[in-house]
């Protein structure tokens, strides 16, 4: 997969029909998903309880794009050759999980999984000084963690474009997840994001036997990202 830094939108399953993510993982590709956005809760690290590694290894033959696994779990390392080995493409973990996050960075990567690290909204920036050559993306959470449809946390655009800026011209995405909408698509954009994930946005008013809404939200939230940004 060839770096680039174009607009790409990751429906989160998690506001999918839970009795039906084959269907609905299909729709949303068919839809115009660039990536599907797997929410992994341990009921521990966030307030809530999702996927095991038997449930990714049944989405995996549904997913033709890129499947983008993000880890809400603590401690993170017992679990990254399991979720891999279910076919993870990407695997996030939080900074907050643990103390050895280099290590951690280094073992998803060893398990041949692109490596993503992902912040709280109270997490700063500080501690990615010696980080950014272990990782392909930065997660910047723009809502606490555990659930779809909470309000976007505006503060998080100043630290969306110190990272821009501290990421420079390295191959590594900056992705951002939660309360991403066509109102607040822009101002991450403009602001340096370029993996835009969104679970409620995408989700609401659809269904897998109606997936063009489907389509007209995936659709409304990426012309609203690239409305700011200069053409390509
Ligand atoms: C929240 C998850 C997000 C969430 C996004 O903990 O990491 O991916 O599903 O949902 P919306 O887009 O509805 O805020
Ligand atoms: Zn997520």
């Amino acid at each position: 997969m060839t770096f680039d830094r174009s607009i790409k939108i990751a429906p989160s399953i998690l506001s999918a029909d839970f009795a039906d993510f084959g269907a609905e993982i299909r729709a949303i590709e068919a839809q115009g998903a660039d990536w599907v956005h797997i929410d992994v809760m341990d009921g521990h690290f966030v307030p809530n309880l999702t996927f095991g590694p038997p449930a990714v290894r049944a989405f995996r033959p549904h997913v033709t794009t890129f499947m983008d696994v993000h880890l809400m779990i603590a401690p993170v390392d017992p679990y990254i050759d399991a979720y891999a080995e279910a076919g993870a493409d990407m695997l996030t973990a939080h900074i907050e999980a643990g103390p050895h996050v280099h290590r951690t960075l280094q073992a998803i990567r060893g398990a041949g999984c692109k490596a993503g690290l992902s912040l709280n909204p109270g997490t700063g920036l500080d501690d990615l000084d010696y980080l950014l050559d272990l990782v392909d993306m930065v997660l910047v959470m723009t809502v606490n963690p555990g659930f779809g449809g909470q309000k976007f946390i505006s503060g998080q655009l100043e630290k969306i474009r110190r990272l821009r800026a501290m990421i420079g011209d390295r191959p590594i995405h900056i992705q951002v997840d939660g309360g991403i909408t066509p109102e607040t698509a822009p101002m991450v954009a403009a602001a340096g994001a370029d993996v835009l994930v969104a679970g409620s946005a995408v989700f609401r008013g659809g269904s897998a036997g109606s997936p063009a809404v489907y389509g007209q939200n995936i659709a409304a939230i990426r012309t609203a990202a690239e409305s700011l940004l200069a053409p390509v």
